[in-house]
C-alpha cells in the first residue's frame, strides 16, 4: 500500500514536470491543487478579472490571504493555463 502510494506521487510528479514535454492541463492543475478551496467548478473566481501578473503574484503570495503560497510550484506554462481555465466562462 505505501509502495503504491509512492509510485502514485511520483507517476504525478513525472506527469507534472513540465520538462518532459506533456502539455499543461489547466483542469487538471485546477482539480488537484485549487478545488479543495474554490470548488470543483472555480466558484468564485470566474469574477477574477486582474492581469496574469495578478494572478501569477497572488500565487506567489504577494498579497496577503489565507491561501497557500504557490511560490515554485508552477511554470510559466502552468500558470498561463491556470489563468485561462479559471477565467473561462464555463470551467471544466
Ligand atoms: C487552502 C485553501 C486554498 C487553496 C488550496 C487555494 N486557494 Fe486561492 N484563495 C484562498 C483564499 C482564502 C483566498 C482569499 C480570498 C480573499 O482574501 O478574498 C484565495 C484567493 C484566490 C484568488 C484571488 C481571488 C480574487 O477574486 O481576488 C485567486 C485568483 C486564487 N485564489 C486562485 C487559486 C488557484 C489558481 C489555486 C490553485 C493553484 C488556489 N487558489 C488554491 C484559498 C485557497
Amino acid at each position: 500500500m505505501t509502495t503504491l502510494r509512492l509510485l502514485c506521487a511520483v507517476a504525478v510528479l513525472v506527469i507534472l514536470n513540465p520538462a518532459n514535454g506533456a502539455p499543461a492541463d489547466g483542469a487538471d492543475l485546477y482539480a488537484q491543487f485549487c478545488q479543495g478551496c474554490h470548488n470543483n467548478n472555480a466558484a468564485g473566481l470566474q469574477q477574477f478579472t486582474g492581469s496574469i501578473e495578478e494572478f501569477q503574484g497572488i500565487l506567489e503570495g504577494e498579497r496577503d490571504t489565507t491561501m497557500p503560497d504557490f511560490y515554485g510550484v508552477f511554470g510559466p506554462e502552468e500558470v498561463a493555463e491556470l489563468y485561462r481555465y479559471i477565467r473561462s466562462p464555463e470551467p471544466g
